[in-house]
């Protein structure tokens, strides 16, 4: 197996799958996930070559875009498939992409690879800080959601159910999910970046609430 070549068409298999996405999927936020699991991974070890095509792949399968999850991770299988990736390797990537999704505060599944431990941290950090931020309002927007209405209040340990159906506000939805993610960061790199977006959304947070009544 040529990693290196395996990695490369990779690249451009995804590039093509999600350019132009507007709900927070594009290649931007694969591009970050890459980088950070990268990064991520010289200080926590695992298995490079599995991190990255998980990395790379993880949201192609996602159950927000294909009709079922199960048809989502055929298209991943067929693709390590076409490039002759082994089937041990391969059950990595697909078990750590079936795993890695946020599905409510209710719904936590443990992910019991290193490497997916790794790939999710990456993922999560990516929904929290400026750019969490950022691509929150990005998919609100895309969703159709209202930005704020202080008649509607965050839903607690929503079911997957209620998560999947969820209309909620967009400042909801960091009281329903982006503030939870610090806790949930597997390594300790990962939780040390974590604590410092963390930081910078409630400073976010208090700011929106202050502009919204003009007090500032
Ligand atoms: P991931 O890439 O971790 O799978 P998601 O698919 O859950 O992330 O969501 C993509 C981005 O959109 C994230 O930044 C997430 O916080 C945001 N998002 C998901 N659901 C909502 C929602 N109901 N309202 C606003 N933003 C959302
Ligand atoms: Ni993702």
């Amino acid at each position: 197996m040529d990693t290196q070549k395996i990695i490369a068409h990779t690249t451009e298999f995804v590039k093509s799958k999600l350019t132009g996405d507007s709900s927070g999927h594009d290649w931007w936020h694969i591009y970050r996930v890459w980088n950070m699991s990268r990064k991520i991974q010289r200080i926590e070890g695992g298995d490079l070559f599995v991190i990255e095509l998980a990395a790379l792949l993880h949201d192609i399968a996602d159950w927000k875009f294909n009709q079922t999850e199960k048809s989502g991770l055929s298209i991943v299988s067929g693709w390590l498939k076409s490039q002759e990736v082994t089937p041990e390797i391969s059950q990595k990537v697909i078990y750590i992409i079936e795993h890695i999704s946020f599905k409510g505060e209710g719904e936590q599944d443990k992910m019991n690879l290193l490497e997916g431990q790794i790939v999710q941290d990456a993922d999560r950090l990516d929904a929290i800080g400026a750019t969490g931020i950022a691509r929150t309002f990005a998919f609100g927007g895309w969703k159709g959601n209202e930005m704020y209405n202080p008649a509607i209040k965050p839903v607690s340990k929503m079911t997957f159910d209620q998560y999947k159906k969820s209309n909620g506000t967009t400042i909801n939805h960091f009281y329903e999910k982006l503030l939870l993610l610090k806790e949930l960061m597997n390594t300790n790199t990962a939780k040390k970046i974590a604590e410092n977006r963390h930081t910078f959304m409630e400073l976010f947070l208090n700011r929106f609430f202050k502009e919204w009544e003009g007090v500032c």
